[in-house]
């Protein structure tokens, strides 16, 4: 893919302020921390467009990332993080329930694991909630950087099994390293070309 333009269009508090054009969106979801805002900058050859911390909950609002005048990437803010607050859980569970039954033109699901842990039980509900509202999903292994490539089908064959997933394909990502993005972005066209 060639990367024409980039711009963060708007971070989005409420559906209000989605953005009308009606270009398809692909999505980025999965646990606080498990490197959403940091695959999307590796995706984009950008060091901080997305920002990225150590301290989980970083991203808070829906940031729509316009690419080519053709498409969206949609970093959400991530679920699972033990310290928040409940009432910060229930924030986190209305932003993204009306996300999801309000984006008209949500058309694919990267939901990203670790590579180094076991889908946990809201990664298991994140997986069932996306096939519920019938929208495709792939999984995305983040931070390859810390396992051995001997042990990653391994690991993938784990995943499928705990989350009972049959997609076509389990995709490695290193944002450090800078790997595996070639194979994703193949993946992203082969979505946009069905
Ligand atoms: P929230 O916005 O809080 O939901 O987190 P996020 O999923 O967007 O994660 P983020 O991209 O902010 O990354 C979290 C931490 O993981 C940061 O310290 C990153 O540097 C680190 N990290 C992200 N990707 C990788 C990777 O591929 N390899 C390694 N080793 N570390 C990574
Ligand atoms: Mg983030």
């Amino acid at each position: 893919m060639k990367l024409k333009s980039i711009e963060l269009v708007i971070s989005a508090m409420s559906k209000t302020q989605y953005p009308h054009d009606e270009l398809p969106e692909v999505a980025f979801v999965g646990r606080s921390n498990v490197g959403k805002s940091s695959a999307i900058n590796t995706l984009l050859n950008r060091r901080s467009l997305a920002r990225v911390s150590q301290n989980p909950g970083k991203t808070r609002t829906i940031n729509f990332y316009k690419i080519n005048e053709e498409f969206y990437f949609v970093d959400l803010p991530g679920y699972g993080y033990a310290k928040t607050a409940k009432t910060e859980r229930q924030h986190w569970g209305t932003v993204m329930q009306e996300y999801f039954e309000n984006s008209q033109d949500l058309r694919h699901i990267f939901l990203l694991l670790d590579i180094r842990h076991e889908p946990k039980e809201d990664d298991i509900l994140m997986y069932k909630y996306a096939v519920h509202y019938n929208i495709p999903v792939t999984i995305i292994a983040t931070k390859s950087d810390k396992i051995s490539r001997g042990a990653f089908q391994k690991t993938f064959s784990m995943m499928r099994k705990k989350l009972d997933y049959h997609g076509e394909k389990i995709l490695p990502i290193s944002s450090l390293k800078k790997t595996g993005k070639d194979e994703i972005w193949n993946h992203i066209v082969n979505i946009f070309e069905q």
